[in-house]
């Protein structure tokens, strides 16, 4: 049993101050008091000036593990996860050797279930000639989505057939797409159309990473027809445009201008766009500094510190910040168990520290050491991490409790 004292919680657009004793994974009880002689076992845990937020669902991360270990693993991305007040993260499936089998996906779980420090969900890869097996194997409820790939990126598993392209939508998990260009989105839009008109029902469609105001035009008007439209967009996009970044190079889609940053700051605002994916795409720094450097950023620690900034700019307001970072998320991925700091709700959550603080100033946990965001300052630091009640991160240390596969 934990007890948090005096701790700010959300309350619409605002905080207010409470105190709440964390017992079997959820918050049993939030009250404005509670004598913390009533404390027989556990903890208390002092929080004045302590904010207190469902912790950050990530549902776009690349962990590289297997195949890649020497740019990530389980361990180094996880804790990087908990660092940055994620208690969750969905793995993509393009490592080394693709995840689009039943073999590759239960080799993969092993490794995140003996590996990781947060719950997890792991996607796999739609190819030319995998859609009835994703369909019919049992492979669909074992994942928490399909990834489709219209274009090369890191890893080249890209899709041509139009049979896949069109039958992945006769079932019912999230359809995420890396669209690769405008042509990659509106083919994907065509053939979700084409597939609503054919099936009894269709999944979510995810398209992600969108990062252009041309992107955020065409999917305003496509989600009034197809509210099951979902987008994504990273920070980096928000944040970082071709003329203010000066870090190692190459991302996937490119950076652009800072119009399209506005333009995406109001796809946010008029909730075209849904949610927050941080594309954590590790790669080593000397692989960076090459001529031909490989596409990715890595973004785990860094998220929340610099959408905080942006709600301490009134650029979002606090109920827009855990809409797109948990909310809707965990709705979108049917994890349910309440979606705020409410009692019987999981108490996955981040205490968060006011002060001046600047990224990268005590090292990275990411095993490739670096982030396009080195030296900004920021204002709201994740200090504790739970997961399901577990104190999982807290100051600098790192503790590994049980975790699962929230998917399945
Ligand atoms: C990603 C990677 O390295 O895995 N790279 C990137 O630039 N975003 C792949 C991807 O998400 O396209
Ligand atoms: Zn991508
Ligand atoms: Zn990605
Ligand atoms: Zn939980």
């Amino acid at each position: 049993m934990i007890i948090l004292k005096k701790v700010l919680i959300p309350r619409e657009n605002s905080w207010i101050r409470r105190d709440i004793i964390i017992e079997n994974g959820v918050y049993s009880k939030i009250s404005e008091s509670i004598d913390e002689y009533d404390l027989k076992n556990g903890r208390v845990i002092q929080c004045e000036g302590l904010y207190l937020i469902p912790s950050f669902i990530d549902p776009h991360v690349h962990v590289r593990e297997p195949g890649y270990d020497y740019k990530e693993d389980w361990d180094t991305c996880t804790r990087a996860a908990l660092k940055g007040g994620a208690s969750a993260i969905f793995d993509m499936p393009n490592n080394k050797i693709p995840v689009t089998d039943k073999k590759t996906i239960k080799e993969k779980g092993e490794i995140a279930f003996n590996k990781s420090y947060v719950n997890y969900g792991l996607y796999v890869a739609l190819t030319d000639d995998n859609v009835d097996e994703i369909r019919k194997s049992g492979i669909q409820k074992a994942v928490c989505g399909i990834k489709i790939y219209m274009s090369k990126t890191t890893g080249d598993i890209t899709v041509r057939s139009e049979y896949a392209l069109l039958n992945i939508f006769n079932q019912t998990r999230p359809v995420l797409v890396h669209t690769g260009s405008v042509d990659g989105l509106l083919k994907i839009l065509s053939s979700y159309e084409k597939a609503a008109k054919k099936f009894s029902s269709i999944p979510v469609l995810y398209i992600c990473h969108v990062s252009t105001g041309d992107e955020v035009s065409i999917l305003r008007k496509w989600k009034e027809i197809f509210p099951w439209i979902h987008v994504e967009v990273s920070p980096h996009h928000l944040f970082l445009n071709k003329e203010n970044y000066k870090g190692l190079k190459r991302v996937l889609p490119p950076l652009c201008s800072k119009k399209d940053n506005e333009a995406l700051w109001k796809g946010i605002d008029d909730k075209t766009i849904d949610l927050i994916g941080t594309d954590h795409a590790p790669h080593t720094v000397e692989e960076k500094k090459k001529e031909d450097p490989p596409a990715g950023f890595p973004g785990l620690e860094t998220a929340l510190p610099l959408l905080f900034n942006a709600l301490k700019e009134e650029r979002i307001t606090l109920g827009t910040l855990l809409r797109i970072t948990s909310v809707n998320t965990k709705t979108l991925f049917r994890i349910r168990k309440g979606t705020g700091v409410q009692e019987n709700a999981c108490a996955d959550c981040t205490l968060i520290e006011e002060g001046e603080f600047f990224i990268g100033q005590n090292g990275y946990i990411t095993k490739c050491g670096w982030s396009p965001f080195h030296g900004w300052k920021y204002t709201f630091n994740p200090v504790l991490t739970m997961v399901d009640g577990f104190i999982a991160y807290e100051r600098g240390r790192f503790f590994r409790n049980p975790v699962k596969n929230l998917c399945i």
